[in-house]
């Protein structure tokens, strides 16, 4: 096989049989197909799609591409949560604490930031000292321990997809239904967890641009997982507008932090308790997700999940006293971005605060470009709340002026007043199981 012919086939718009799929992934993997001719499937796959048993064959071929855990070794039921991107989508950094509270435990490999949404593992690195590389043994140790961990994707697990997820952050190929799936599942499946609830997102702000594309993503990655025996809940979410205030590592960590201690804010928190209330139910604590958000309050004005979050910190190395206190590395530069007029803020396009992010620094240009994990934008106001004319609307946080200076042209142009009160979408669509 030659992986040419590979590439001019899906191009064509033919289906790749099973030992196609497995020729591209094992010879990636192997490095025997360079990322250039990748790079070119890859983007074949993004305009022709895959039928769903391409779909399915390029998931499992995936998560045997390395190890895979085995969670029923800990005698307890496991259940994991994913979400396919948003921009201030910090919910895994409060959902794990909560849930591990609430007596599900949680062991979940999370991701970096893709394209203009950020990942839970750069924001787990603004922690000082946070390691989020563990070994296997570490990892399962640690569940057992405290009911909690959230890693990177460790070398020797689903290797196919660390190396495509860079690949396609930096080669326009994130927004493809059949990409998402797979690299989605392959990572849940080969994690071990029994039970799996996915956030998927659609928006601006999202790889789905429409309910529509967001609806047959769901569909795609629920099927696959309950034909594998996983109880798999998709909750369809929108992201026309940042999730919470934060967008950037450091601040968003912050954000998590005052959520923690029962002070976050509502859209966030909205998300939170029905992503939380399924995992609770797949986890069997809950019989309903009424029951499940009730527990969910209970464990943040109890303090319960805020201390589980210092135990899951102090586990991987984190720096509780620093967290404690806010002590996180917040870029030095700082600069607001006044309105100019009185009256209701329209929509914010998430999509355009997430490449503002990065062009202060919080994304990454490139697969090998590092990223400024004190960086990005504060909403000092949503859509639909009142501001008053020079009153900060966005502050903007950067290494130097020169980003900032950058950033100001964007930020400007994002900003859209009127006297009229803005229709707001449901924040929560829908949920399929
Ligand atoms: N999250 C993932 O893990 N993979 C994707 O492709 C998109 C979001």
């Amino acid at each position: 096989m030659r992986m040419v012919d590979l590439i001019e086939k899906k191009r064509d718009g033919a289906s790749l049989t099973k030992e196609e799929i497995h020729f591209i992934i094992e010879g990636y993997v192997r490095e025997e197909i360079p990322d250039y001719q990748m790079s070119a499937w890859a983007m074949a796959v993004y305009f022709r799609g895959m039928s769903p048993e391409e779909t399915a064959e390029l998931t499992l071929t995936m998560a045997e591409s390395g190890e895979q855990l085995d969670l029923s070794v800990l005698g307890e039921r496991f259940v994991d949560k994913h979400s396919t991107g948003g921009v201030g989508d910090k919910t895994t950094l409060l959902l794990g604490p909560m849930v591990a509270a609430c007596g599900v435990p949680v062991a979940k490999m999370s991701g970096r930031g893709l394209g203009h949404t950020g990942g839970t593992i750069d924001k787990l690195s603004s922690i000082p000292g946070f390691r989020v590389e563990l070994t296997q043994e570490e990892f399962l140790r640690q569940v057992k321990k405290i009911g909690l961990s959230v890693i990177a994707q460790t070398g020797n697990m689903v290797p196919a997809d660390k190396k495509l997820y860079a690949l396609r952050d930096v080669t326009g190929t994130v927004s493809s239904i059949p990409l998402i799936a797979s690299s989605v599942m392959s990572k849940k499946i080969a994690a071990g967890a029994q039970g799996i609830v996915l956030d998927v997102k659609y928006g601006s702000g999202a790889f789905m641009k429409t309910i529509e594309d967001a609806r047959t993503l769901a569909k795609t990655m629920v099927d696959i997982g309950n034909a594998l025996g996983r109880q798999t809940i998709a909750v369809l979410s929108n992201m026309n507008q940042p999730l919470g205030r934060a967008v950037g590592n450091c601040l968003e960590v912050l954000e998590v932090i005052d959520a923690l201690q029962g002070k976050g804010p509502d859209d966030l928190m909205k998300v939170c308790l029905e992503l939380g209330s399924w995992m609770l139910v797949a986890g069997g604590i809950a019989p309903n997700v009424e029951t499940g958000k009730k527990l969910l309050h209970e464990s943040i004005e109890s303090g319960a999940a805020w201390q589980k979050f210092l135990e899951f910190l102090m586990e991987q190395g984190g720096d509780v006293q620093a967290v404690k206190e806010r002590r996180l590395k917040v870029a030095p530069w700082s600069l607001p971005i006044l309105a100019k007029e009185s009256g209701y803020v329209q929509s914010f396009d998430a999509h355009k605060i997430g490449l503002l992010a990065m062009t202060l620094g919080a994304g990454r240009m490139t697969k090998e470009s590092s990223i400024d994990l004190g960086a990005g934008v504060y909403l000092a106001k949503k859509a639909g709340e009142w501001v008053e004319a020079e009153e900060p609307v966005i502050q903007l946080y950067g290494r130097d002026q020169e980003r900032l200076s950058e950033g100001v042209h964007l930020a400007q142009e994002l900003i859209s007043i009127s006297s009229e009160i803005p229709e707001r979408p449901p924040l929560i669509e829908e949920v399929l199981q």
